[in-house]
């Protein structure tokens, strides 16, 4: 494995994408958002980044994808980001990633894009609800893999669900390589330690998915106190009036008592000990879900207050994302053959 591009001596780099297909949920933030806040940006050289372009492979209402990038990114750094320690930007503003995502499809093969599960589903549900299906939901793969590659990228912390596109990105890499010769970091994939796999408060045996069209199981970051409330006093559960930890046969429990343990800190396990019933349960777990959110609410209103301010860091974050990638999209079109631009 050849690891030149970018390796030397220097400190880990990872990529993390987050698309602006609905607002962020509780499960963005303690599968993914808090760690990369806390952890992420000082443990490696970061970048974060809207991934706007995958937000236009379903059918997209532009004023709808405008307003969520904007409000991702902003949440982003409500967070906790911290633009003078990592680079948070859109991906529409850097133009490598789709320069490179043309090669990407010019090294991937017809097969293995139609061999991939998230476009057998997302496929069969555009088609079941009468649309076509749009060109580059079968190509997302290559963009995605351009996402990585044109940083560098030596780790994508990404949830399981994701670990076959990565799995994709490290295969392309390698066939790049070594049809052309060492252009590609070849990443690895990790997978973060989860502070929790969150359900979906109304269905609990699936995750708390942002693009859901029923949102009444989906607490979404920037949900109104009284909504969060509500939505996690009235999560299914399973008529039983006491509490214990058992994920396979009570899920809808389980789930409340990993979000309260993943908010607050302790074991679910032992949590449930502390609790008489699920009605108590749920109050708690709604009181550390409304007061964890509390400050990135606060934060996430001074910020929006002030979208020049937000502007402007996007900005700063493209162009230091163009200097990184660049350079590599520029060495791998010339490694495929294209005649050097400058
Ligand atoms: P997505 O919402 O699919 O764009 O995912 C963005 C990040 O949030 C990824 O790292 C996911 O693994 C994480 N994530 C999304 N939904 C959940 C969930 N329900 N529980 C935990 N992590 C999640
Ligand atoms: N595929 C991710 C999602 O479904 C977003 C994403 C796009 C991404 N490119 C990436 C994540 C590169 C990690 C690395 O939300």
């Amino acid at each position: 494995m050849n690891e030149w591009a970018g390796a030397k001596g220097a400190r880990t780099r990872i990529f993390c994408g987050v698309r602006p297909t609905g607002h962020l949920t509780l499960g963005n933030y303690l599968g993914a958002m808090r760690r990369w806040a806390e952890v992420d940006q000082y443990r490696a050289d970061a970048l974060f980044c809207v991934v706007d372009l995958h937000a236009l492979t379903v059918e997209h209402d532009p004023a709808r994808v405008r307003r969520l990038s904007r409000q991702a990114a902003t949440l982003l750094l409500a967070s906790g980001l911290d633009p003078q320690v990592c680079t948070v930007f859109v991906q529409s503003q850097v133009d490598a990633h789709v320069r490179l995502s043309y090669l990407m499809e010019c090294t991937a093969s017809d097969g293995e894009m139609r061999r991939m599960l998230q476009y057998k589903e997302k496929a069969a549900r555009e088609e079941r609800r009468g649309g076509s299906v749009r060109l580059s939901l079968l190509t997302y793969p290559a963009l995605r893999a351009a996402d990585i590659l044109a940083y560098g990228t030596h780790e994508v912390p990404v949830g399981e669900d994701q670990a076959p596109h990565v799995e994709l990105t490290r295969e392309l890499a390698v066939r790049f390589n070594r049809r052309y010769g060492a252009t590609f970091v070849v990443p690895r994939t990790v997978r973060p330690p989860v502070a929790a796999r969150v359900k979906d408060l109304q269905d609990p045996a699936s995750a708390m998915g942002k693009a859901r069209a029923r949102t009444s199981g989906v607490v979404h970051v920037l949900d109104e106190p009284a909504a969060v409330r509500r939505k996690v006093l009235r999560a299914v559960t399973d008529g039983e009036p006491d509490v214990s930890y058992e994920p396979e046969r009570r899920p809808g429990v389980a789930n409340l008592l990993e979000v309260l343990a993943a908010c607050g800190g302790g074991e679910p396990q032992r949590l449930a000990g502390e609790y008489g019933s699920c009605g108590a349960l749920k109050e708690a777990a709604a009181e550390a879900v409304v007061e964890m959110f509390r400050p990135v609410r606060a934060r996430h209103a001074e910020l929006a207050a002030d979208p020049g301010q937000v502007d402007a860091v996007l900005r700063a974050g493209a162009e230091r994302a163009r200097g990184l990638a660049e350079p590599r999209v520029d060495a791998a079109f010339e490694a495929v053959g294209l005649l050097p631009r400058g």
